[in-house]
């Protein structure tokens, strides 16, 4: 473990004003700094002050929240990204990692690893996580087909279900449990989607698959997830408030809707043409005791023309109109963007555009600037009802990670400064000292770090009198704290 020497000594080779070292050449926080100290400085959360609390902020205010879907690969290769992920998000779902054919690689095994990276992500930044999805007639993994039969598809079921949900319990927000099984054109009893789990087993896997999370992971809000809601005749949305209220009726552990909310800017006439009936459709599915939640918000900007301004407008106007529908409903308790980042839109290979111009269709910019969807989102989530209950509570207190919990705790009597930090696990770790410019006036140390407290006192004779922030990161975590350095 580093003595307060190795602290000592790195800090001595890392003279004052020092160029950011290599693992921070494109990181983002020295603009952060700026930012923070131009906003309230009276702000009691250091994640405020720096900017940090994002469009989560916002809706944390109103006990909704905000997330997105994400990938482990964009965590970990890219700063930027990360940063305003875990800037923006209260919650994040994994947009690959737990569908079946990461997780099964075989019908025998399981691939847990990369859902537990975006788990441990999740918790050492203080953010909740959606699980998804645990039934879907998609990314079923290549050997399903040949191996799963009527006779032993419910034993699949609800064993990958027991096994999942179950190691994963407790650190799940809400799981979809069983996602996209209506589809009225497939012409099955009740509009169900012709979908291999219904022809294994007809309709009652759904029941099944509800009823197999709840056991194996009773604090979960559990979710059944649908698209195509926004712009219907009502034949799918009568075809899933009946299935919600079928289920509701034998008391099938179901707590919430998930509305996915892939909508498209150039519908825009077609969506204020059925607001009156999507409106009516979510207040049928509240009726029955349910909330929802905005699963998979994007907005595909094809038919819009190749100019960057115009198509930021559409797609901004879309996520406005979209709002002024879903927040207007108090059973609506959080919205999840599928992405937070064009750069990285699945929309660019499901749906590209014409003029082959990459997509713009979620609240930041390739650049990780914020839009007009982003500002509509704001927006609303400033202007929106209070919610009863926020159910990420616990998350959004915490948004400081705990895990790595940074205290400054100044003498002013010896010019000395005591910081202190614990680390969950083994950490490489960069602690610095930033003045109210952004620039680094000390790098107190940056060595590898053992599990446990550390405690370090930085004598701050030198220094002119003022506020500072502390800020202790790591490849996985940024924690800040800002002290006022008085003589
Ligand atoms: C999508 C991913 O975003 C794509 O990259 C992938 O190729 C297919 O799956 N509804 C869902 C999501 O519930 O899981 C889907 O995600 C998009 C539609």
């Amino acid at each position: 473990m580093p003595t307060r020497r190795d602290f000592m000594k790195v800090a001595a080779e890392t003279a004052v004003g020092t160029s950011i070292c290599a693992i921070l050449a494109e990181d983002v926080f020295a603009m952060a700094v700026q930012h923070a100290f131009e906003a309230d400085s009276s702000k009691a959360s250091t994640h405020a002050a720096f900017g940090l609390d994002g469009l989560h902020g916002e809706a944390a205010k109103k006990k909704m929240f905000f997330g997105s879907a994400t990938s482990e690969d964009r965590i970990i290769s890219d700063i930027p990204y990360r940063t305003a992920l875990v800037k923006e998000c209260g919650i994040i779902v994994p947009e690959y990692e737990m569908k079946w054919d990461i997780m099964r690689p075989s019908a025998t095994t399981y691939n847990f690893a990369d859902a537990d990276f975006m788990i441990n992500f999740a918790r050492q930044n203080g953010l909740a996580v959606r699980g998804h999805t645990l039934c879907w007639h998609r990314a079923l993994p290549s050997w399903f087909a040949s191996t799963v039969n009527s006779r032993n598809a419910a034993q699949f079921l609800t064993e990958h279900i027991a096994t999942v949900c179950g190691r994963y319990k407790g650190r799940i927000h809400s799981w979809d449990v069983v996602n996209e099984a209506i589809e009225p054109t497939d012409r099955q009893t009740n509009g169900l989607r012709n979908s291999p789990w219904f022809q294994l087993l007809g309709e009652s896997y759904i029941e099944t698959a509800f009823r197999a999370a709840h056991q194996a992971d009773p604090a979960a809000i559990l979710v059944y997830n649908e698209y195509g809601v926004e712009f219907d005749d009502t034949i799918r949305t009568d075809a899933i408030v009946n299935l919600l209220r079928r289920l509701k009726a034998r008391n099938v552990p179901l707590h919430a809707l998930g509305v996915q909310g892939h909508i498209r800017a150039a519908d825009k006439a077609k969506f204020a043409a059925n607001m009156q009936r999507f409106r009516t459709f979510l207040r049928e599915v509240a009726t029955l005791g349910l909330s929802i939640i905005i699963t998979e918000l994007d907005c595909d900007d094809t038919g819009l023309a190749s100019s960057i301004t115009t198509r930021d407008e559409g797609v901004g106007g879309m996520y406005g109109d979209y709002c002024s529908v879903v927040m207007n409903e108090p059973a609506v308790i959080g919205i999840i963007t599928w992405g937070l980042t064009d750069k990285y839109t699945a929309l660019n290979s499901t749906n590209p555009r014409s003029d082959r111009l990459p997509q713009r269709p979620l609240p930041l910019d390739a650049n990780m600037v914020r839009k007009n969807a982003w500002y509509a989102l704001e927006y609303w989530f400033k202007n929106t009802m209070q919610r009863p209950r926020q159910t990420i509570t616990s998350v959004a207190e915490e948004r400081v990670a705990p895990i790595q919990r940074l205290r400054c705790i100044p003498n002013t009597q010896q010019s000395e400064c005591e910081i202190q930090f614990t680390l969950e696990r083994s950490e490489d770790v960069l602690l610095r000292l930033v003045d109210v410019r952004g620039q680094d006036v000390q790098i107190l140390a940056q060595a590898r770090f053992e599990a446990g407290e550390h405690r370090f006192m930085l004598n701050y004779a030198a220094f002119p009198i003022g506020t500072y922030l502390c800020i202790l990161q790591s490849p996985s975590f940024l924690v800040s704290e800002k002290i006022l350095l008085q003589k």
